[in-house]
């Protein structure tokens, strides 16, 4: 499905099969079939010595709508800046239970896109059926700025190399090549 900042969720959509992370890969709720493929990736990251979890899976409305509103009391630049890096309720992909976003252990999450890890996930996530949601390139498509710790599960890793090889974002995807 695609939600993007055009394009919403309704208000109460909960995904009918959200499953709970376990500690060992992090924390909150993923639909089922997302959560087994997050598990072998990040098996395989270990494994290599790359260590990161999740730190925010799905997100409802309310919760999105808190974030948002937080960001808007704290930051001077007002709703124009928020905009760039937050969705609005309604509008976040971690409505849907299809993302997570990646918490590094020495980077955190703000800066995983300094880490190793953070490169080792950008070249094989799409093994997993992931793809980096929001990235430097294609801030002017998605309007947000980059996110190199969001992944989104787009449903096999064949689909998953199409993205990337074709070297465009989710919404272009979903517009060129999703039937409805
Ligand atoms: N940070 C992303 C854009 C979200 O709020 O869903």
């Amino acid at each position: 499905m695609l939600v993007n900042k055009y394009y919403g969720v309704p208000r109460d959509y909960v995904p009918d099969d959200l499953v709970e992370v376990e500690p060992h890969y992090g924390r909150g709720y993923l639909r089922s079939e997302v959560y087994e493929q997050y598990k072998k990736l990040q098996d395989e990251a270990n494994e290599l010595g790359y260590y990161f979890t999740i730190c925010s899976a799905y997100r409802e409305y309310a919760m999105q709508e808190a974030l948002y509103n937080g960001y808007l009391q704290e930051d001077a630049g007002g709703v124009a800046s928020v905009d760039t890096y937050s969705a609005r309720p309604g509008h976040s992909e971690h409505h849907t239970g299809l993302c997570m976003d990646l918490y590094e252990t020495t980077y955190g999450m703000d800066d995983f896109g300094l880490s190793e890890a953070s490169k080792w996930v950008n070249e094989n996530c799409y093994k997993y059926g992931f793809i980096i949601r929001y990235t430097k390139e294609k801030e002017h498509i998605t309007g947000y700025q980059a996110e190199p710790w969001q992944l989104r599960y787009v449903g096999s890793s064949d689909i998953a190399k199409d993205i990337v090889d074709r070297g465009i974002t989710f919404d272009e995807y979903y517009a060129c090549f999703v039937e409805e």
